[in-house]
């Protein structure tokens, strides 16, 4: 047993294998193998959040801005796992609630019929659309925050690609008390359509970087041979910096790779005003690690 932060980190708190459940004929989507990495540091971070916060705070809220239907199979394998969404159900201490958008209708569906088969008792509401459109949407369902009763938010950030994400949206959610684990699209996206988004009339960094400068520093950045995934991450961290979180480089994030070429995919990161999240961050990646889930 560890302990951390003045909380105890247990083999129970950490170092789960993701669970398996059974084909039950819905949509399904295929995901790569190193989308299980992914799905430990949710699930671990999640966790250790709800058990250390439940005490301090009235009411906690898991928000899943990209939620998608519930379940994914690892491609080239018969193996289906509970994604993003069911992972946030299925911990020991609950959240007060749990808001899941995503702008597609089909998949949303599928994910209502999922969780209210295992998890009816658990308050969900969901947000069907664009997330960039449904700010106002998604606050509706956050409890109101006051000196009697205080909200803490968890909010999972997990786009495909960067043109699916507009940092005035974080920027927005961010006027509540909330923690974000985002996904940015550095090399899936960004590294790999470069020269797609350095033309000119192209908005797709400066819209979800929420960077008005970032041209005049790639000029820098490129002369001093930085990748341009790297770059956008990097620009991505400064920008939460100015929404007062605790942002002191891209050591903070995780470049997780593809598992048969070893490819560079895209950075995990998080953000938060409180060092205590950072403590528990590197907590989960440390527990999260892909060897230690082999054994
Ligand atoms: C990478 S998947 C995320 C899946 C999920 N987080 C998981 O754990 O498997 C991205 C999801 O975002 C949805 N999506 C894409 N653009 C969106 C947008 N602008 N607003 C809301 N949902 C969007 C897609 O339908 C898809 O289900």
């Amino acid at each position: 047993m560890l302990t951390f932060g003045g909380f105890f980190f247990t083999d129970q708190m950490m170092l789960n294998k993701l669970p398996v459940v059974e084909d039950d004929g819905l949509i399904t989507p295929e995901v790569g193998s190193w989308a299980e990495y992914k799905y430990r540091l949710v699930w671990n971070y999640a966790k250790v959040f709800s058990s250390s916060m439940k005490s301090k705070w009235d009411s906690l809220v898991y928000i899943d801005l990209f939620a998608g239907a519930g379940h994914s199979k690892i491609e080239g394998t018969s193996r289906i796992i509970p994604s993003s969404p069911l992972l946030s159900l299925e911990l020991p201490d609950k959240f007060n609630k749990y808001i899941f958008c995503d702008s597609d209708s089909e998949k949303l569906n599928v994910l209502k019929k999922r969780v209210n088969r295992n998890y009816s008792s658990h308050d969900v509401s969901y947000v069907e659309g664009d997330v960039n459109d449904n700010v106002h949407n998604i606050f509706s369902h956050i409890p109101m925050h006051s000196k009697d009763v205080k909200v803490l938010s968890f909010c999972f950030v997990d786009p495909y690609r960067m043109k699916n994400l507009h940092f005035n949206t974080i920027k927005k959610l961010s006027e509540k008390f909330i923690d974000f684990l985002i996904l940015i699209p550095s090399y899936m996206d960004a590294n790999r359509n470069l020269t797609y988004y350095i033309n000119e009339s192209n908005s797709t960094i400066e819209d979800f970087t929420g960077s008005l400068k970032w041209r005049e520093n790639w000029l820098l950045a490129e002369k001093e041979r930085l990748k341009f995934g790297t770059f956008v991450a990097g620009v991505f961290g400064d920008e939460m910096g100015k929404l007062r979180y605790i942002y002191s480089g891209l050591s903070d994030m995780d470049l997780v790779r593809s598992h048969d070429k070893n490819l560079p995919l895209y950075h995990m990161s998080f953000f938060s005003r409180h060092k205590l999240g950072y403590k528990f961050w590197k907590e989960t990646r440390t527990y999260s690690n892909d060897q230690l889930n082999f054994l």
